[in-house]
């Protein structure tokens, strides 16, 4: 038996072979390369969603069975089993680290975390109030400025070295777009906190590191609240060929800088029918007001004469529950005690989640609760503005992004992204 699909053009009845390539894990792909050159015709593919627009050994997603994997190993046994920065290391170096090279590696982001003085005035140039994730593309952009003559890497270690680098700053860059947003002052790192909690510290501290918390005095950060926030890092880490990734690796094929390109990913991010999603989660319960108004909003979601959508439901891939949602909404329930969560907010999801997972719209249209439905409540009880929610998905996909970048950099069938169109103008 060939490994090839034929095509007939019915007009003509001509036919075209065309090879087929299998997965090591999920569906085969048709090699539609020379289908031009074939055909004399361009393929048509609204959204890319039956498009593979590359090969990658990093991440594989299951949208039927609801499953995630790292370098192969499932989600569920990294968060929260593992910490953020050995799945990094994982997505990096397709392994798990020893315990030596963890700590070299840790030690080294900590290292990298401080920001150059002059990237500080970045931020000052822009109003206060501007929205962290503007302020954050402008400044990983800016980040390019200081690293330059690092364009023309071309071998493994430069590589790594841009990798490590940048996880490193997004904390530090992500903090500062936040104080710049609220005319706080900039906390510099602190070398002797772990990736996770140093984030949290430079969000909260007073000028000289004193933890408050308005009247309430001392606020301390809790193991819990650094283990919830290291598992959502965990669970964004890196996510295929999504939109924000497909933009870098476009970026990327230009050969243009890899902070460029990581700038654009987030900028692709920010939109609400992708990153932006956690923020307007917390928005629109907030505007839901209270569990009487559910039934209200649940069918104006499901008018099609009305655009508004239930944020937080639904998605490209996952067809069957979010793995990441189901780690979260687990997540979630252990927090709720611990962390006082704002029961209002809570219960409000939880009525929505309720009746749309029985309801026959949102079951024949296959739409589950994603991430942003149960990041949003985590974040709100861990005292983080919602400005600072897509920011945060940021800090975790960074080293996706790059881990992809790098991929890219390496693919000898690497080619410019550039499609084609079906012109209907004059
Ligand atoms: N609320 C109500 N109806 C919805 C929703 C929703 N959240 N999502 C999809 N639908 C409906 C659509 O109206 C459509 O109905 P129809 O067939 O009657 O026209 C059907 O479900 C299919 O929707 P599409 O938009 O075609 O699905 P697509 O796969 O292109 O979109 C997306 C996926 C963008 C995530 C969409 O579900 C959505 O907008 N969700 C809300 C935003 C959100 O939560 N985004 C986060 C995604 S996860 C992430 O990026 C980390």
């Amino acid at each position: 038996m060939k490994n090839t699909m034929t095509m007939i053009d019915n007009r003509t009845g001509k036919s075209y072979e065309f090879d087929i390539q299998d997965a090591t894990r999920g569906p085969s792909v048709v090699n539609i390369s020379s289908f031009y050159a074939q055909t004399g015709m361009f393929t048509y593919d609204n959204g890319f969603t039956s498009t593979a627009s590359c090969k990658s050994k990093i991440t594989f997603i299951d949208g039927e069975k609801g499953e995630l994997r790292y370098r192969g190993i499932k989600i569920e046994d990294l968060a929260p089993k593992r910490s953020y920065l050995e799945t990094c290391y994982l997505l990096l170096n397709d392994r798990l680290p020893d315990e030596q090279e963890l700590l070299k590696f840790d030690l080294e982001l900590r290292h990298r975390s401080l920001l150059h003085e002059n990237l500080k005035n970045i931020f000052a140039t822009f109003p206060t109030g501007a929205h962290p994730m503007a302020a954050l593309s402008a400044a990983t952009a800016a980040l390019s400025t200081f690293y330059y003559s690092h364009l023309d890497i071309s071998d493994e270690n430069g590589y790594q070295e841009m990798a490590r680098r940048i996880i490193a700053k997004m904390p530090t860059l992500a903090a500062f777009a936040y104080r710049h947003s609220i005319g706080a002052p900039f906390i510099q790192p602190d070398i002797d906190r772990s990736y996770t909690e140093n984030f949290l510290y430079m969000m909260r501290a007073y000028p000289g590191g004193k933890m408050h918390h308005g009247i309430n005095g001392e606020r301390k950060i809790k193991a819990i609240e650094i283990k919830a926030l290291d598992t959502i890092f965990t669970l964004h880490a890196d996510h295929e060929q999504n939109a924000s990734t497909t933009t870098v690796r476009g970026v990327a094929s230009t050969g243009a800088h890899p902070y460029v390109a990581i700038s654009a990913g987030i900028s692709a991010l920010w939109g609400r029918a992708h990153g932006g999603a956690n923020e307007s989660v917390i928005k629109q319960l907030e505007m839901i007001g209270s569990v009487e108004n559910v039934d209200k909003y649940i069918a104006k979601a499901k008018d099609p004469n009305d655009e508004f959508r239930l944020m937080g439901f639904g998605h490209r891939v996952y067809k069957n529950f979010d793995p990441r949602a189901k780690i979260l909404k687990n997540l979630q329930d252990q927090l709720k005690d611990e962390l006082n969560l704002d029961s209002n907010l809570m219960n409000i999801a939880n009525k929505i989640e309720e009746i749309a997972l029985a309801d026959e719209y949102f079951i024949s249209r296959k739409l589950y609760p994603n991430i942003d439905f149960y990041s949003g409540v985590i974040l709100t009880a861990l005292d983080i503005e919602k400005s600072m929610f897509t920011p945060i998905f940021v800090i975790g996909r960074t080293v996706g992004w790059i881990t992809q970048w790098m991929e890219f950099k390496k693919d000898k069938e690497k080619k410019i992204a550039r499609p084609r169109q079906l012109y209907l103008g004059k």
